[in-house]
């Protein structure tokens, strides 16, 4: 924690910029409520500088960034621009480059909020998804053989390594000791099949687990994960997941939890000096852009949970207290054009509930 929280915003593509303003407002309100200073700088990147002039992350931004402890990040993606550009150049790009090998999701049924699970409350949807974030599939290696004839072979390699494992499965296990609440860390892989990088997971798992004798260690495979997660979703406290899975039941677990509107996540680097990055986990929703409906709930728990992974714990709190007040008492729906108020209103009231 330092008396001046220095961080980047990239609003990007879409409802992008709504929100991160919405995020802002609240960042430096609260900021003023809790005596720090806060500097801002915003990066223009994205999809429409992208057509513009060809550039996705020019190597000076991405040295500039490195100054940052934080970045913020509204949504990526551009429909005049072919899938895969914008998500390898540019977040796949920072969450590798700054190393941000933890992607912590929370899937916390905020009140007020609708679930789409009959009977299922605040109490319920309670659990945390920490998704590796730097290997699996998204490691970018693979290739074509003979491409565009009969004879196409194509290779998308899963990469997993002894180390990546480690530091992404002893960061787990040292959250859920911290969140205290059942000390249940559950593994989701799918060890019957992929029998060499899933075995290799697994192994690390036991390995990690003999440190950490306070933690209940448990299995799923990842379909009937997520079967559970919908028939008994108070099951889970901690999941630990592979990047792959995590991108796939984070969706599930979004939904469980009220949607793109309100679910935000962290792409963290925990060591020392490591650049951290948090974000809605919705997309740029092109048809919602420049009306001023889009859910701004996201973007400012995200805005939490940066502050307090820089250190700024009363302040993070109180954000989350604000977020819950508005949703309980206030707004309507969590859903884009139905939430009874504008983005900038729902911005305004976090601030005014801080
Ligand atoms: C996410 C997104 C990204 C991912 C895409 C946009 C590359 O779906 O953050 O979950 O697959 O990680
Ligand atoms: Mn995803």
């Amino acid at each position: 924690m330092t008396s001046v929280l220095k961080l980047a915003v990239i609003g990007g593509d879409g409802t992008g910029p709504e929100v991160t303003a919405e995020g802002m407002k609240v960042l430096r309100a609260v900021a003023k409520k809790e005596g720090f200073s806060v500097e801002a700088t915003e990066l223009d990147l994205g999809g429409e500088r992208y057509l513009k002039t060809g550039e996705i992350l020019p190597d000076s931004e991405l040295e500039a960034l490195r100054g940052f402890h934080s970045i913020l990040l509204g949504a990526i993606g551009h429909p005049d621009v072919a899938p895969g550009i914008l998500e390898r150049g540019l977040l796949l790009k920072l969450r590798f480059v700054f190393d941000q090998y933890i992607n912590l999701r929370p899937v916390k049924l905020f009140p007020g909020v609708e679930t789409p699970l009959k009977n299922k409350t605040t109490e319920d949807i309670d659990f945390v998804v920490i998704r590796e974030n730097t290997e699996d599939m998204y490691g970018g290696v693979g290739g074509f053989m003979h491409k565009g004839t009969p004879l196409e072979v194509a290779t998308q390699t899963a990469i997993y390594t002894r180390a990546g494992c480690e530091r992404w499965l002893r960061w787990s296990f040292e959250f859920t000791r911290k969140r205290n609440k059942r000390k249940q860390l559950t593994l989701v892989g799918k060890t019957n099949v992929l029998t060499y990088g899933h075995d290799l997971i697994w192994r690390t798992f036991q390995d990690v687990a003999k440190e950490y004798p306070d933690i209940t260690t448990d299995y799923n495979h990842v379909d009937a994960c997520c079967m559970w997660m919908i028939k008994n979703p108070e099951y889970y406290d901690v999941i630990a997941t592979t990047n792959m899975f995590g991108d796939i039941i984070t969706d599930l677990a979004g939904i469980l939890q009220g949607g793109m509107g309100v679910a935000a996540g962290g792409n963290i680097n925990p060591e020392p000096g490591g650049v951290s990055m948090f974000e809605p986990m919705g997309g740029s929703a092109p048809k919602y852009t420049g009306k001023n409906i889009i859910n701004p709930i996201a973007t400012i728990s995200a805005v939490a949970m940066l502050l307090e992974n820089a250190g700024y714990q009363s302040a993070a709190d109180r954000v989350t207290k604000a977020i819950m007040h508005v949703t309980g008492t206030k707004m309507k729906s969590q859903s884009a054009g139905k939430m009874g108020y504008s983005t900038t209103e729902i911005g305004d009231i976090v601030c005014d509930s801080l």
